[in-house]
């Protein structure tokens, strides 16, 4: 079973769970996050990164295991969504018109209903209910049900946090990467508004352990070229 020592080594192999068809979606959740991440060049390793930072998160929060692992497989499908989202509006260098932020919005709901005929992810797992609520935002503001609170599933308010945080550490068209401290800052200020404050509060326990991943991560990519 994945742990959380898994979760905090600094490689791009992450999950080794003993149970073989949660090991094979994995490894297709995984695949098709790398898809999402293939065709828009700004997010690479995103979803890889969404992944393994919202099952530290989950861990830090007291979720069981299998959930914490369920929710890592959220994180590599969150964006699947965006697939369904021209390459015109994914890739637009200068900030969207109301109307393209509008199409952007929905890839949370394409992204569900691409894997809602996965019986497993569209069942009790909620993996399906993840993806459709990772833009909620926990005072209500957030898309595309303008859920608020515990009426979010709790995977999704980890994924929220976990989705910023790699946003925020990664170069995109209309924003520089910015320094993890700021990144950080950024999320303690957010709680309670944005962002679930029991989530924030497990980002302040596992601080150190994403902080460490991210940066083999990311110096693992530089190697790589
Ligand atoms: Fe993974
Ligand atoms: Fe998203």
């Amino acid at each position: 079973m994945f742990s959380f020592s898994d979760a905090a080594r600094p490689a791009r192999r992450t999950t080794a769970s003993t149970c073989s068809s949660l090991l094979t979606l994995h490894q297709l959740a995984e695949s098709l996050g790398n898809a999402v991440d293939a065709k828009d060049h700004w997010t690479c390793a995103h979803s890889e990164e969404v992944a393994v930072i919202s099952q530290i998160l989950a861990l830090c929060m007291g979720c069981p295991p299998h959930l914490a692992e369920i929710i890592h497989l959220a994180g590599h499908l969150h964006d699947i969504g965006k697939i369904g989202i021209p390459d015109a509006i994914l890739q637009k260098p200068g900030p969207l018109t109301r109307e393209e932020f509008a199409v952007i919005k929905q890839h949370p709901v394409i992204g569900e209903a691409i894997v809602k005929p996965v019986k497993i992810l569209n069942g009790q797992s909620g993996v399906a209910r993840m993806i459709r609520h990772h833009h909620e935002r926990y005072d209500g503001a957030g898309y595309p049900d303008h859920l608020a609170g515990n009426a979010i599933p709790v995977g999704a308010r980890i994924l929220a946090v976990a989705d910023s945080l790699s946003a925020m550490l990664q170069n995109r068209p209309y924003k520089k990467a910015m320094t993890f401290e700021h990144a950080e800052a950024e999320i303690l200020a957010q709680s309670g508004t944005m962002y679930d404050p029991r989530v924030v509060e497990a980002f302040r326990k596992g601080r150190d352990h994403i902080h460490s991943w991210i940066t083999g991560m990311r110096g693992e990519m530089q190697a790589a070229g």
